[in-house]
């Protein structure tokens, strides 16, 4: 195996499309930060992956740098971590050839995203969005992770990029390291604000159903007071009100107090007394990521030079394990 060094690795990633909302911070970028001091760590904006639904050129194009500068706004270190964009490291694209002559269809079929996804696109759906499991699995395997932090949303394609790694091992010799997820019980599940029993979700049609990270106090302030709720009075940490539960945790995770602090709080309290408190939360908490977010985006140049030098040191860790699997597979080197 090429990572053989003592040093730990962590991958991930976020698609460029729309804006990166509370649930990606919570499930996801908020542990790549504290992941970034224990391993050498690369995070990508996955612009190859938002290809597979259809984007409008000029927003894919603003996404993709809005998405990386988030990155940075929300902790990540560009002088710790590498932060890249996907299409910047040809080896994804090539990889995942590879790897699709070696995963069978219905590894693919058996996808929930893919099948969710595929129900609400009807005749649109692309080969891509069906071989998205692929280019994300190469996108892994490429940086030879120990860990890959993600939301619990992504545990099946994680399963499935195992797979295709221990299928490649087993037929080729050992060649990739198979990566464990990472997926932090709290955050893991963040709820759409319209209903609690759907995630909250880039896609989904109503920007009221997430909080997105660039929210104005306005905005916020709008969202919460229309976020649905239960006539139940007092709240209480009970999953079988959706709604409440997902709203007091969104609160403890970004106050930092316990849960059972919280019950007592509001054990007597309805949700027209909570709401302002969760705005307030929820407006300080952004704050700084959102100062720091214009400061990264007002220096020009400053992101890009930042993602010119993270394509070149992802490209040589990538290109170094495509070597080997190319070379395991038989494909005569360039002469
Ligand atoms: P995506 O928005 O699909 O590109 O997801 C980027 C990262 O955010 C992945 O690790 C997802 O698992 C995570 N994520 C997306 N939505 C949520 C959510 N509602 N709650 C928690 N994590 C999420
Ligand atoms: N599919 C992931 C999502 O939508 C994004 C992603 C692409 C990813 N490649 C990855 C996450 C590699 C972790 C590792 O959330």
């Amino acid at each position: 195996m090429s990572a053989t060094s003592s040093v730990r690795r962590t991958f991930s990633g976020a698609q460029p499309t729309g804006q990166l909302h509370l649930g990606n911070y919570l499930g996801a970028i908020r542990n790549w930060v504290h992941e970034q001091s224990q391993y050498e760590s690369y995070f990508c904006v996955v612009d190859l992956h938002a290809l597979t639904i259809p984007q409008d050129p000029r927003e894919l194009h603003a996404a993709t740098l809005r998405t990386a500068a988030l990155y940075i706004a929300s902790g990540i270190d560009p002088d710790r971590a590498t932060v890249f964009v996907q299409s910047h490291v040809g080896a994804h694209a090539e990889s995942t050839w590879l790897l699709n002559c070696l995963t069978p269809m219905n590894w693919l079929e058996r996808m929930i995203q893919y099948k969710e996804k595929a129900v609400k696109l009807g005749e649109d759906v692309n080969i891509g969005l069906f071989d998205y499991p692929v280019l994300m699995a190469s996108d892994i395997l490429l940086y030879q992770p120990h860990v890959v932090p993600v939301g619990e949303d992504q545990k099946q394609h994680l399963e499935l990029a195992r797979d295709i790694a221990r299928r490649f091992n087993d037929r080729f010799g050992e060649t990739f390291r198979l990566p464990e997820p990472l997926i932090r019980k709290e955050g893991a599940r963040v709820m759409s604000l319209q209903d609690g029993t759907t995630k909250m979700s880039k896609s989904d049609p109503s920007d009221l159903s997430r909080i997105n990270l660039l929210d104005t106090a306005d905005d916020i302030r709008n969202k919460i007071k229309r976020a649905k709720t239960d006539a139940v009075l007092g709240l209480t940490f009970d999953p079988a009100r959706p709604e409440c539960y997902n709203l007091l945790t969104i609160y403890q995770i970004l106050s930092g107090e316990s849960p059972e602090a919280i019950e007592s709080q509001f054990a007597g309290v309805g949700f027209g007394k909570f709401k302002p408190l969760l705005t307030e939360v929820v407006v300080e908490f952004l704050k700084p990521i959102q100062t720091r977010y214009r400061e990264v985006t007002a220096e020009p140049g400053h992101l890009e030079a930042i993602l010119r030098d993270g394509a070149i040191r992802a490209g040589q860790v990538a290109g170094e394990t495509l070597g080997n699997v190319r070379q395991k597979l038989g494909l005569l080197a360039p002469l």
